[in-house]
């Protein structure tokens, strides 16, 4: 009799350690679900954070209001806007300048005012000895109204994308001269 009832007494205490196992089970399942959940909430919005701006399209092919088209002439004139630059997460609006003229048969063009030497910033007429070209302060490199390099500058200037539009300019991206 005491010995059935020890054995009762044994199996009970082995049902509640099986009970008390399975509990801490479940409460660790639910802890540890919770506390991914909640990292999840903190984490996958920081990783967004950090991939986003190298996952988004760049803001190539944006064209900018330069001019009125009825500012434009045949005498190359230089014009300063200011562009929206994103760069990963560094966004900036940096100024550039364009010389805007009207060739023979009234076709607007613009050319990016870096000499083709070493990056200095090249004038219009400002040289008697290259009469109606734009000049080079810096080594005297000097270039047709075109952008034909004539001398020092290995290349010709580049130039802008342009779109006439609603009596307006708009400038986009640099490319190579098409002109010459
Ligand atoms: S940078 Fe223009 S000539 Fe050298």
């Amino acid at each position: 009799m005491s010995e059935q009832t020890t054995n009762n007494h044994e199996s009970g205490q082995k049902a509640t350690k099986r009970r008390e196992m399975s509990r801490r089970q479940f409460l660790s399942y639910t802890l540890g679900g919770a506390g991914a959940f909640m990292a999840g909430g903190v984490v996958i919005p920081m990783l967004r954070f950090a991939v986003d701006p190298i996952l988004q399209p760049k803001a190539e092919g944006t064209f900018v209001k330069v001019a009125a088209v009825d500012q434009i002439t045949e005498e190359p004139a230089s014009f300063s806007f200011n562009v929206r630059q994103v760069d990963g997460w560094y966004v900036s609006d940096p100024t550039l300048v364009a010389w805007i003229s009207k060739d023979a048969q009234g076709n607007i063009f613009a050319l990016s005012p870096v000499c083709k030497h070493l990056g200095c910033a090249v004038n219009w007429n400002t040289n008697p000895q290259y009469k109606d070209q734009y000049f080079c302060p810096c080594h005297g490199a000097h270039y047709t109204k075109d952008g034909l390099n004539m001398a020092i500058a290995p290349a010709p200037l580049d130039q802008f994308q342009v779109e006439v539009k609603e009596g307006s300019v708009y400038l986009g991206p640099i490319i190579p001269n098409e002109r010459v």
